[in-house]
């Protein structure tokens, strides 16, 4: 029997859970961020959920399955050689390599931003050798694959409950088993609706709660963004400043045969060619819903293929000149800047990081070679230029290229390591003299380490703050985390919390020098360190002691309309709604609807109430004059691009001028 629909339990353990959610990412990267189990445990949950097909293939019916198309040559049937259930199982014959399918389609089935559970029987001809893997093709017609379980052995093989979603930007969404050229049997393959999770609505928005001091943000994959509740939590805490985990680094930006093709074509090898394809899904979010953007990272040793530093482009080529490369480095930052700004005119790109990463511990350059193997600590930058000398020019492209507001970071990890304070603080000094750096980047990847002293302890970290402070720049906390043990306890997560709580107590103490607090990651088990828990959510996007360890003590300050608040103006009352200023409507984002709701208010208050928050939104022309016909026009005026919804709120005269042009 197959599409059955029907009410179930599903009971799992959660050892055997494989939370994954794929979206738009180049495959190694995607494979290098996905998810790892986390709190692992063999406590049994029990949830309900919703079984959308069952196959048992006993009626012989496989017209679900096909093949992956192109050259595959697998012929799909049924077979009573072998089942797990019934007689019969699903026989995937001919195949002619080993990324032949048999495949399963989803998003002609199945509901974006939903996650769902496949579990299924798969046995090989002789020898079960089986990878179970995940496809799709983005908008711009890329497609990328994934795989999400290897299955071994002889016999049948059991794919445990193994959690897919995608968005509706993804087309040709397929699950399918390859490998080897051997027939492959597949029986009781079942499609289950993961139950719906609810976030915690009635806890502080964190964004709220430190309204008065900072932003508070986060970074987030291409898997987060096709999990619904993960972007509510976004939502909900931290839409102050959303960064990319991945997508904008060198090697997602990069484009090996676009910049081999341009060179054959034109002779000239110093025109980086680059593709925004794989950070799109993260911008169309972030443009959707009005959110500023931290650009991470521009010039880094990681994540940066060696060939951009060969000749010809080429893997094993010689390494460029230091002039070759300053082209490059230069026509890299413009494109990068120019394509961003063309794209997504509207995003708020108010952060960079123009170099990540460029000096060791001790306050020396990285060492020069190949990165090569991921992991590698070698700069091929420091390779090319024969030291730190690269820095300068690329925050000297950063500034001529950035768009206006974007302010310019350097960024690292161990930035209380003294030898690092220095190199960082000397070089930032210089820098700043010249014009070229706006603020001190701090990663933050700390460390409670359970049963020894934290790294580095709460003092360090306070000293660090105070001598960058002193700088007169801005500094940000660009990627907070803090990791526990591995297999953590209840108290392990005690003292977890009492660190952070120490640490934000530290970064607060230091507001006024502190624009934005980003915390790396949502839920513990998204986390890139995910074995060691260092979120401020558990995989269950329940808050945990940590996040309640922040906010503890503190009030929540009056929502501004504008600017910074009153500090000392704060309650204790829960939030009336969300400060967004133009969204009239409060559904999250600022546009024509908003100013439509104005209109309809203005004309009959009492069918077309606004909330006391929406008329605090609605009022972005002369501030305080209340809701007035005025706002509805600015509102026009932002659709009509003449405005910037970052220019929100504007003066009498503003508008006045606006209306003249
Ligand atoms: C990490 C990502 O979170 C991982 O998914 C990836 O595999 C490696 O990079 N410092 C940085 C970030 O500046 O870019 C790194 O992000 C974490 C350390």
């Amino acid at each position: 029997m197959h599409i059955l629909i029907m009410e179930g339990m599903i009971i799992m353990k959660k050892k055997h859970f494989n939370r994954f959610a794929a979206c738009t990412f180049a495959a190694a990267m995607a494979i290098s961020a996905m998810p790892t189990a986390c709190a692992i445990d063999t406590t049994e949950i029990t949830s309900n959920g919703t079984v959308i097909y069952s196959f048992d293939f006993e009626d012989d019916d496989v017209s679900a399955f096909t093949n992956r198309g192109g050259n595959d040559t697998t012929v799909i049937s049924t077979t009573d050689e072998s089942a797990v259930s019934g007689s019969k199982s699903l026989l995937a014959s001919g195949r002619s390599s080993s990324w032949n399918g048999p495949a399963f389609q989803l998003d002609d089935k199945l509901e974006p931003f939903t996650e769902y559970y496949i579990s299924a029987k798969v046995k090989g001809k002789y020898y079960t050798g089986a990878t179970f893997s995940f496809q799709y093709t983005n908008a711009d017609g890329e497609t990328t694959y994934h795989n999400l379980a290897s299955l071994n052995g002889n016999d049948w093989q059991t794919l445990e409950p193994t959690k897919v979603s995608f968005t509706d930007e993804m087309t040709g969404v397929f699950v399918y088993f390859e490998g080897g050229t051997d027939d492959l049997l597949v029986d009781d393959f079942v499609v289950e609706k993961a139950p719906a999770v609810e976030i915690e609505q009635d806890i502080p928005s964190l964004s709220d709660v430190f309204a008065d001091a900072f932003k508070v943000g986060n970074a987030i994959t291409p898997n987060d963004l096709s999990s619904k509740a993960t972007m509510e939590l976004i939502e909900k805490h931290f839409s102050g400043s959303l960064t990319a985990g991945n997508e904008m680094k060198p090697d997602a930006v990069l484009n090996q045969s676009a910049c081999q093709a341009y060179f054959e074509e034109t002779g000239d090898d110093t025109v980086p060619q680059i593709s925004f394809s794989a950070a799109k899904p993260f911008l169309n979010y972030c443009q959707k819903n009005n959110i500023p953007v931290r650009i991470h990272t521009l010039v880094w040793h990681s994540q940066t293929p060696d060939w951009f530093f060969k000749e010809g482009y080429t893997n094993d080529g010689e390494w460029v000149s230091k002039e070759k490369m300053l082209a490059r480095m230069e026509n890299y930052i413009k494109a990068y800047f120019e394509e961003l700004i063309k794209l997504y005119p509207d995003i708020d790109f108010y952060a960079c990081d123009v170099v990540n990463e460029a000096w060791t511990d001790g306050g020396t350059p990285r060492n020069a070679g190949e990165q090569g193997q991921s992991g590698s600590s070698n700069s091929a930058w420091v390779q090319v230029f024969g030291d730190n000398s690269f820095i300068e020019p690329a925050f000297e492209f950063a500034r001529k290229y950035a768009p206006e507001g974007c302010k310019l970071y350097y960024n690292d990890f161990n930035e209380y390591m003294d030898g690092k304070i220095k190199a960082v603080c000397e070089m930032a000094t210089d820098l700043k003299e010249k014009g070229l750096i706006d603020g001190i980047g701090m990663q933050s990847h700390l460390d409670v380490r359970s049963g020894s002293d934290a790294f580095p302890a709460v003092n360090i970290y306070n000293r660090a703050l105070d001598k960058y402070s002193e700088l007169g720049l801005d500094i940000q906390i660009t990627e907070l985390d803090a990791t526990t043990t591995t297999n953590p306890t209840d108290e392990s997560f005690a003292a977890q919390a009492e660190y952070y709580k120490g640490i934000v107590d530290s970064i607060y103490a230091h507001k006024d020098n502190i624009s934005a607090l980003v915390i790396w990651g949502v839920t513990d088990d998204g986390s890139w360190r995910a074995d060691r828990c260092p979120l401020l959510f558990d995989a269950d996007y329940k808050a945990k002691p940590a996040f309640y360890s922040i906010i503890e003590g503190r009030e929540i300050p009056e929502k501004p309309t504008t600017g910074k608040p009153d500090e000392n103006t704060t309650t204790t009352a829960e939030p009336i709604g969300k400060t967004l200023i133009g969204d009239a409507n409060e559904d999250g984002s600022v546009d024509i609807a908003d100013a439509t709701a104005i209109i309809q208010h203005m004309g009959n208050p009492d069918e077309y109430a606004l909330s006391e928050q929406g008329k605090l939104n609605a009022d972005i022309v002369n501030q305080g004059d209340g809701v007035t016909g005025a706002d509805a026009v600015a509102l026009q005026l932002i659709e009509a691009k003449k405005i910037k919804q970052s220019d929100l709120p504007i003066t009498m005269e503003q508008y006045n001028e606006l209306l003249s042009e």
